[in-house]
């Protein structure tokens, strides 16, 4: 029997997809899945998915109402500046709250954006500047609930972050080197994202959960032990050094992301600022999270 509606924003991206996977391993939900380009998401149909052209930057009140009718939860995986995160992701929310959705889960999907400071990250800033206009509107029957699992323990987003050069064996990071990171599979923050938007209970305004905590030197240790081969590491310098490459690269190239966020990133993972709060993965004992050392054995790192 069909009786839970989860909308899904952001569908055709890379975690959207994981998330209605996650969600169609519950035989009783339905996905509304919300694209700008049903063509391009062809593969998302099936019996219990359903695909609606929805751009958020450019929705009216009444396309907002009218996605989110009959929801039980709202997932947001979008991905962009300020105008989505913040101000598209708010008149969702409103939308869903209007409509009586139970719950909305923004796209955070990061380490512990309440606990890095501001000025570090502008994608955790405007995720922040999101949460505190998003409390406003919780109440009783209506939960926003961020969704919080540190780093994806996947080579490709490492790539990005320059911690993991895995093409060439080089593992490159700033500080001591001994701060612990938080770490969690895309396929394991789907599955939690998934749970914790169908739960029936009241659910966390912050929902920690993750795979691992371990710093860049055991990951180091555990990717040689794993492939009997040593890695090249690199310290690249101080925190202190990293901030000011931040803003060097900010002040000569501010029109390519590309230079400094990935150094954002790094200080906000090597800072230890943003570990996450005590760990909720025991109200899913379904989901078993996979180490890092499992990742890379899966050959995901
Ligand atoms: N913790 C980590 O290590 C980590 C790593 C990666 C990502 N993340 C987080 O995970 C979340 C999802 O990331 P992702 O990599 O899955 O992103 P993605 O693949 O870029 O997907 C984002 C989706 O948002 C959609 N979108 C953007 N603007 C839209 C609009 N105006 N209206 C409707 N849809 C719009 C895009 O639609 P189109 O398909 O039409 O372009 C795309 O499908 C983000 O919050 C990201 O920060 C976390």
């Amino acid at each position: 029997m069909i009786n839970k509606i989860v909308v899904v924003v952001g569908a055709a991206g890379k975690l959207g997809r994981l998330v209605i996977e996650s969600l169609l391993a519950h035989p009783d939900v339905h996905v509304r899945a919300l694209v700008r380009d049903p063509q391009r998401a062809m593969d998302l149909r099936g019996d219990r998915v359903e695909i609606v052209a929805f751009d958020a930057a450019k929705s009216t009140e009444r396309e907002r109402a009218a996605v989110v009718e009959g929801a039980f939860a709202v997932v947001s995986t979008l991905q962009g500046g300020p105008d989505i995160i913040i101000d598209a992701q708010l008149e969702l929310l409103r939308a869903a709250k209007a409509a009586g959705v139970r719950r909305f889960i923004p796209s955070d999907y990061s380490y512990n954006i309440f606990t890095l400071p501001p000025g570090i990250n502008v994608n955790s800033d405007w995720r922040r500047a999101f949460a505190e206009k998003a409390r406003a509107e919780r109440g009783d029957s209506f939960e926003v609930v961020h969704v919080l699992q540190g780093v994806f323990a996947d080579r490709v987003v490492l790539g990005f972050l320059g911690l993991f050069d895995a093409d060439n064996g080089i593992v490159r990071y700033w500080g001591s080197g001994t701060t612990p990171i938080d770490w969690t599979t895309w396929d394991d923050t789907a599955r939690f994202t998934a749970a914790a938007a169908i739960d029936e209970r009241q659910v966390p305004e912050r929902l920690f959960v993750s795979g691992d905590r371990i710093d860049v030197l055991t990951f180091v240790k555990t990717w040689e032990m794993v492939h009997g081969k040593k890695l090249d590491v690199q310290r690249l310098g101080s925190l202190e050094e990293l901030a000011q490459e931040t803003d060097r690269q900010q002040k000569e190239q501010p029109q390519n992301m590309y230079a400094w966020l990935p150094l954002m990133y790094a200080r906000g993972t090597y800072g230890g600022e943003a570990l996450l709060g005590p760990r909720e993965n025991d109200r899913y004992p379904e989901i078993k999270p996979e180490t890092v050392e499992d990742a890379i054995r899966r050959n995901a790192v």
